[in-house]
């Protein structure tokens, strides 16, 4: 039987169920398929530096300020936001559709995981997985839009979307957090095995010293810095709203801070044994071909995975093993993620149109699975993934952020009581600075990065693809974010939004400047 906290809403069954499920979020495609490449291409080594910059000064404080909303809120996004102030709805909206933009393409990898999981057995790529990868499997074509489905990334991306449904149609306790508990610690066992191995093959110290060599130069190019923040943001799945979500179905006297600071000490560390492992099985490739490791082609992007791992895979002794642990682990590390945006979306659902929780699991999952079919299962699938993953990473969740910083800390001044309510529940306590980071540095410094980032975009252009289809599958997707965010928030509410919702425990909701940082703890009342 599913738990329910006071106020009848579902719980994960306990702190452990609430800290594996929000590891499974942040550790997912991101961390080994993301995380190598945008380091790589970004410095290298010297890329730890603005990466660990961004995780202190926006990751773990913008996650904390996620789980601070969503617990004391208690809503996914929209409810939450509306329950913190009433406008703020649009926003929980915005970071909402967001995620949902993202899952349509996610689920695209996570299917052609799927497929690669399958052919290692056999190394069915042959002696040319680059060719195999885009013109047998994808079939890409040209930039356009195209119709024609391919059988073979369709039926695993069908088969991906009927496995998400039946874990959202189980619930909180029983679906997800049963997923994450299997699930985490398999793929923390499986790739672990994964890097020892890759650091015994030859070359493998070569692969190292081309990943952790600094280039210096790096840290004075503003993109380098936006690739930081954007990939602290994905990995640490925060300002998509799917943070509140996940912290509103914890119970409430629960310890969010600390939980925090595991959460994300967890997701950096998998993240770099992500990045040695890839660069060690790099490594081995140069070596075999008597080349520099930076000689080496298709470093980054979904060819990383799909292209130049197979590569190595063939010409590795028990390559098939390896092969099958590593796509077992993409696709295990995915999955757990895009269950975590897809109960965001649907509990937001389900709580504004006042739906049950498995109509609300079957729309949502029906829409993305069938939008993801039509752009992604296409011949054109591959260089709409990459734009929209650019537009929705590099733009769109930057200004979420934002825009949550601003709106929270000083548009509502919500940053005291949200303070408070984690000093009262948590052991790691939050001084003054942490609503002085999010209210000062983030915007400003974020929205300096912002600003350099779209400039480049609008003048540079992207991967020299045409206007219009930028036009679609950049600036159009963000509009059309936008849009039905203002939408959503328009339509009147229709599920329970219980009129006389208290927050627990009870404080101050303005801020007041001489309020003690740790109130006394107070009884749950029901
Ligand atoms: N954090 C996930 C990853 O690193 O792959 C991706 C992700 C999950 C992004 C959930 C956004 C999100 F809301």
């Amino acid at each position: 039987m599913a738990q329910r906290g006071a106020d009848g809403r579902e719980t994960w069954t306990s702190s452990t169920g609430f800290i594996l499920a929000a590891i499974g979020s942040a550790v997912g495609l991101g961390n080994i398929w993301r995380f190598p490449g945008v380091a790589y291409e970004n410095g290298g080594g010297a890329f730890l530096i603005p990466y660990l910059v961004a995780l202190l000064t926006a990751g773990i404080p913008i996650l904390f300020l996620d789980y601070a909303i969503g617990h004391r809120y208690r809503g996914a996004a929209p409810l939450a936001y509306r329950r913190m102030a009433r406008p703020a709805e649009t926003l929980g909206w915005f970071q909402i559709m967001l995620s949902f933009v993202i899952a349509v393409y996610y689920a695209a990898v996570i299917a052609w995981s799927l497929s690669y999981f399958v052919f290692a057995f056999d190394l069915r790529w042959g002696d040319d997985p680059r060719s195999f990868f885009l013109n047998d499997y994808l079939q890409v074509g040209d930039p356009e839009l195209s119709t024609s489905l391919v059988a073979g990334v369709t039926i695993p991306l069908v088969l991906v979307w009927v496995a998400v449904l039946v874990v959202l149609a189980l619930g909180v306790a029983n679906g997800v957090q049963r997923v994450n508990i299997i699930f985490i610690p398999l793929l923390f066992v499986a790739f672990v095995g994964l890097v020892v191995r890759a650091l015994t093959l030859e070359g493998a110290f070569a692969g190292l010293d081309e990943f952790f060599t600094p280039d210096w130069a790096a840290l004075a190019d503003a993109n380098v810095w936006i690739a930081a923040y954007s990939q602290i943001f994905f990995s640490l799945s925060i300002a998509f709203g799917i943070m509140v979500t996940y912290a509103s179905f914890q119970r409430r006297k629960a310890n969010m801070t600390t939980s925090g600071l595991v959460v994300a000490f967890a997701n950096s560390s998998f993240e770099l044994l992500a990045g040695i492992g890839v660069f060690a099985t790099l490594g081995f490739m140069a070596a075999q071909q008597n080349i520099a490791v930076g000689d080496l082609e298709g470093l980054t992007g979904p060819i990383l995975s799909f292209v130049t791992f197979p590569a190595v895979i063939s010409q590795m002794p028990g390559g098939n093993i390896f092969g099958v642990i590593f796509f077992g682990s993409l696709v295990l590390a995915g999955f757990t993620s895009i269950i975590s945006i897809l109960l965001g979306v649907a509990a937001s659902v389900q709580e504004k149109f006042g739906l049950g929780q498995r109509a609300s699991a079957v729309t949502v999952s029906a829409i993305c699975a069938v939008l993801s079919l039509a752009l992604f299962s296409t011949t054109s699938g591959l260089l709409a993934l990459d734009t929209v993953d650019q537009w929705a990473n590099n733009i769109g969740i930057v200004f979420s952020a934002i825009a949550m910083a601003i709106l929270v800390i000083w548009v509502f001044r919500k940053g005291d009581v949200l303070r408070r309510h984690l000093n009262a529940v948590s052991t790691f306590k939050l001084g003054r600075w942490w609503v002085l980071l999010i209210g000062a540095l983030a915007p400003l410094y974020l929205g300096w990065m912002l600003v350099q980032r779209v400039v480049v975009l609008i003048t540079e252009g992207y991967e020299g693809l045409p206007q219009w289809y930028l036009n679609v599958f950049g600036w159009g997707m963000l509009g059309f974010v936008v849009v039905a965010a203002a939408l959503l928030s328009a339509v009147p509410w229709r599920g329970r939004d219980n009129p006389d919702f208290r927050p627990w425990p009870a404080l101050p909701e303005e801020p007041e400047p001489l309020a003690r940082p740790d109130l006394p703890r107070q009884e749950e009342t029901r």
